[in-house]
């Protein structure tokens, strides 16, 4: 398997999205796998982002696929659009959803991947049953909200478990990070066992971001060759 890399566009400049998103997917083919879209309603996290008409207009824009990450309330209700609209991966937080499976089977139903992401301090164990519904595993390495915070190592253990029980066969999902990936720490969460790295503040605050993105990719790569060999 290859590692991927989904470059979070909160850290892009929003009057130039296609742009953007042009910029990590060099022609080489070595460029973004997903792009990471932070969709933030200011009641569930204290920021305002986008809605569902920006990521129409992205999913116009790019040819990559476009893994949404919805903070917001209520997502029971909202998340299926994005689904439908024809994102790739369509991740709801546990705190907020209300009916987590139901939800992952209306969103495999519309065409996506479902996914479920926990904030740093919930814990995994209470949702082992839920995860058996869903794709994606997206676990928060910062409080979410902004881009640019400081990675928080502790969730790794979480990041941990979740690659044991995918090893050995209970549950069938890529494990994904989300906040403070760059250079010095997507090792330790390559270690721990992250197959999606999603990076914001690293790839588009870097000179050149297609670069930034492939370079994140080769330390993947370099810690631990076998894995990531076939
Ligand atoms: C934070 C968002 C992240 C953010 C990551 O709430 O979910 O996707 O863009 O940004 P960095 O990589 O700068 O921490
Ligand atoms: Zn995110």
């Amino acid at each position: 398997m290859h590692p991927l890399i989904a470059p979070s566009i909160l850290s892009a400049d929003f009057a130039r999205l296609g742009e953007e998103a042009a910029a990590v997917a060099p022609a080489g083919g070595d460029g973004a796998d997903w792009l990471h879209v932070d969709v933030m309603d200011a009641h569930f996290v204290p920021n305002l982002t986008l809605g569902l008409p920006v990521v129409e207009s992205l999913l116009r824009a790019t040819e990559i696929p476009i893994d949404c990450h919805l903070m917001i309330e209520d997502p029971d209700r909202w998340a299926i659009g994005y689904a439908e609209a024809g994102a790739h991966n369509v991740t709801v937080h546990v705190e907020a959803a209300h009916d987590p499976v139901a939800l992952a089977k209306n969103l495999r139903a519309a065409g996506s991947l479902a996914g479920l992401s926990i904030k740093p301090n919930t814990p995994l164990e209470p949702y082992l049953e839920v995860l058996k519904h869903y794709d994606t595993l997206l676990v928060m390495s910062v409080e979410p909200g902004f881009g640019g915070q400081s990675f928080i190592s502790d969730v790794l253990e979480k990041v941990r478990t979740a690659r044991r029980l995918v090893d050995t066969g209970h549950l069938r999902l890529l494990v994904e990070i989300d906040g403070g990936i760059n250079a010095d720490t997507i090792a330790e969460a390559a270690e721990a066992g992250v197959d999606c790295f999603v990076a914001g503040s690293a790839v588009y605050g870097a000179e050149d971001p297609g670069r930034a993105v492939a370079a994140l990719r080769d330390s993947v790569r370099r810690t631990n060759p076998h894995r990531w060999s076939s």
